[in-house]
């Protein structure tokens, strides 16, 4: 008795259905008052007295395991009204996926990369682990150099010659000193500095870096190239305007403004009501970067130019409080569904 039963539940596990009528057919074969099960209830009448325990548990597991297969056979076909020879229903809507959406900062990224792509700007990376010569030196920061102090940088205890980047112009120096001109890349990345989290500045931003260097490079290319991205980016209806400034890699240096989206020039608060709004740093490289990357000023000259990515994206979105893009919240980062 108790081998059959062994068998019969080995039997079961094995059962499969392809239709409702097969299901049917099994449920009469093991359950019905004839069925294999039920006929082993007959039977439980011989099993001695002192066996009857055990063996009546075992017949009742026996009993459940039949019912819970065709049950489970059966819903299979209640879930799916129409189904194939497979038990599937080819016919059913697909579950719905979530793709998530692209962060704001990506999108704008993205952007960023393509109009410069279009007009041949190709796409590097640096580290985000950086050294002295790289961040500073190189770029013509004196040691002592007040400039330095701007940047708020983390410093590793142990090493001060070792930095997290508090700008990709660093990537600027990499390219220089690995790549022969003509160079026409564009270096997109994190940058670090030691600043409190407020709606305004944070500890991690990102930047996008860009460099152009080639024989007869002139501030009217590098004052164009801004001028062809600000309105691509913003709008046709952009204006520039250019600022004396002062980095320690340019001569000239300039920042550059656009026309206030918000209000197009006529004052709000975004633009502090100067109808203008900064979105970058630029100007010629100073010969002396060239040089400090094996480039011969002489021959070459460029352009550099660094933006702000959460500026912009601030500014195409209206985006008020910078803390938003770190949050990670749903409510934030779902009214970007669809773009890209
Ligand atoms: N690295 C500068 C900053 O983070 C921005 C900048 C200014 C980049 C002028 C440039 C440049 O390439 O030419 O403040």
């Amino acid at each position: 008795m108790k081998d059959r039963i062994d068998q019969l539940k080995t039997e079961l596990d094995a059962l499969m259905a392809v239709t409702q009528e097969e299901v049917e057919h099994l449920r009469l074969k093991y359950l019905s008052k004839k069925g294999l099960v039920s006929v082993l209830f007959d039977d439980f009448k011989t099993v001695p007295a002192e066996k009857k325990r055990e063996v009546g548990q075992l017949l009742n597991e026996l009993k459940n395991k039949a019912q819970q297969k065709i049950d489970d056979l059966k819903l299979q076909f209640d879930q799916h009204a129409e189904t194939t020879a497979t038990g599937m229903d080819l016919t059913r809507p697909a579950d719905d996926l979530d793709p998530g959406t692209r962060h704001p900062l990506s999108i704008v990224r993205n952007r960023i990369i393509e109009i410069f792509g279009r007009i041949g700007y190709t796409v590097a990376d640096g580290p985000e682990i950086e050294d002295d010569w790289h961040n500073f030196s190189a770029l013509n920061f004196t040691p002592d150099h007040p400039a330095r102090d701007m940047q708020d940088t983390f410093f590793i205890a142990r090493d001060p010659d070792i930095l997290l980047r508090t700008h990709t112009s660093s990537v600027q120096i990499r390219t220089m000193e690995s790549t022969k001109p003509p160079i026409r890349m564009i270096f997109p990345g994190r940058v670090f500095r030691n600043e409190a989290i407020s709606a305004r500045a944070h500890c991690i931003f990102h930047q996008v870096e860009g460099l152009y260097i080639d024989k007869n490079v002139s501030f009217v290319d590098l004052k164009q190239t801004l001028m062809y991205f600000a309105k691509e980016m913003f709008g046709e209806q952009t204006q520039i305007r250019l600022r004396p400034s002062y980095f320690p890699f340019t001569e000239p240096s300039g920042e550059m403004d656009v026309s206030c989206l918000i209000c197009g020039g006529s004052g709000c608060n975004i633009c502090k009501h100067t109808g203008w709004v900064e979105i970058l740093g630029c100007g010629m490289v100073d010969p002396n970067a060239l040089e400090n990357c094996g480039i011969d000023s002489k021959i070459y000259t460029g352009f550099a130019f660094g933006m702000g990515i959460e500026r912009i994206t601030m500014l195409k979105y209206q985006i008020k409080d910078l803390r938003l893009f770190f949050e990670n919240d749903v409510r934030f980062l779902n009214q970007f569904t669809g773009a890209f």
